[in-house]
């Protein structure tokens, strides 16, 4: 019998071509958009392995469904949608496809924090609403980037390279990691620091934490009052490491400068305070978005199933 591999989203070609090469029998979602959960453990009952996305929820009652299931391959980096431990006590295999979307994602942090620091989504709005009839002395001004410090929360793959990129802009850099980290502070001269340290001393301050038990609502208001009025807040990481409706808080009251956020709290869900603020920017979580991550995310994806169903280790497994 030939493996059953279920798809929730049908991923770029180069993936799928991977596992039809091996002859497996692809059960694909066929829908734009997300499966229902009923779907799911419809779906899951007689597969071999699962490629999921990073918004579909894989606990318990998912993973006990799959009466099959060998390999739970997420096609993204996070698995906090993933019941791991669940999985790994069954001898279910986890694999995620790290790396190839790291420098997306450092570049997507970059976007949100020019567009933060000059306004730019703001002033595409001004423009497109017919207000440009003159240039102006004190229009729309931003904060100059150069110079300036950005204090980098969670020193991994993803915060290092947007670290790294900093330097090319004269930045002074901070970072607070659980480990030291030599070789990044030779490259970038950046300094480790106290959480504390980095939120009132940092200009532009970004966030690179996994979510974990630990990490949920890291930053609240009590870690926006610390930071100074003038900083800009980026969460390119998951929602829920940020108290929301608290970050909306601070962003209307001008206890911090302005923010750029690739993910929410309850996503898709955007907290209502937020869309109705100026000095935010909301991307529709766009991290690894570029045709190369997610060409190269569909192959590690497939190849990571393929290699568990052939008994060989993934190339990347996170239990
Ligand atoms: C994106 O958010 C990912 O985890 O891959
Ligand atoms: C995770 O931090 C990654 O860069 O893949």
């Amino acid at each position: 019998m030939k493996p059953l591999v279920y798809l929730t989203r049908r991923i770029p070609e180069q993936g799928i071509n991977i596992l039809r090469k091996q002859g497996y029998k692809l059960a694909i979602n066929p829908l734009d958009k997300p499966v229902a959960r009923a779907t799911i453990l419809r779906e899951i009952a007689n597969a071999d392995a699962l490629l999921c996305m990073l918004s579909d929820q894989i606990d318990r009652e998912v993973i006990d469904a799959g009466r099959n299931l060998k390999v739970i391959s997420t096609y993204a980096v996070g698995v906090d949608n993933i019941d791991v431990i669940c999985a790994s006590k069954k001898g279910i295999i986890v694999t995620n496809t790290p790396g190839v979307l790291t420098e997306a994602t450092a570049e997507v942090t970059w976007a949100l924090l020019f567009a933060c620091a000059r306004r730019v989504t703001e002033a595409d709005r001004y423009v497109r609403a017919g207000r440009f009839k003159v240039w102006g002395p004190t229009l729309l001004l931003g904060r100059l980037i150069g110079g300036k410090t950005l204090g980098i929360i969670g020193a991994g793959r993803i915060g290092q390279s947007v670290g790294r990129k900093a330097r090319a802009f004269g930045m002074k850099v901070l970072y607070f990691n659980r480990s030291k980290e030599p070789e990044f502070e030779k490259q970038t001269s950046a300094r480790k620091t106290s959480l504390k340290q980095l939120l009132r001393k940092s200009d532009f301050i970004t966030l690179h934490l996994p979510l974990t038990r630990d990490t949920k609502h890291f930053i609240k208001l009590k870690e926006f009052r610390m930071m100074k009025q003038t900083a800009f807040f980026i969460n390119v990481a998951r929602g829920p490491i940020v108290r929301e409706a608290d970050l909306a808080y601070a962003l209307k009251h001008n206890i911090i400068a302005g923010a750029g956020l690739d993910v929410y709290e309850n996503e898709p869900k955007v907290h209502p305070g937020l869309l109705k603020l100026d000095n935010v920017t909301l991307l529709p979580h766009l991290g690894s978005a570029t045709v190369e991550s997610r060409t190269r995310m569909a192959e590690i994806a497939a190849e990571n199933i393929v290699a568990v169903l052939q008994g060989r280790k993934p190339l990347f497994r996170v239990t």
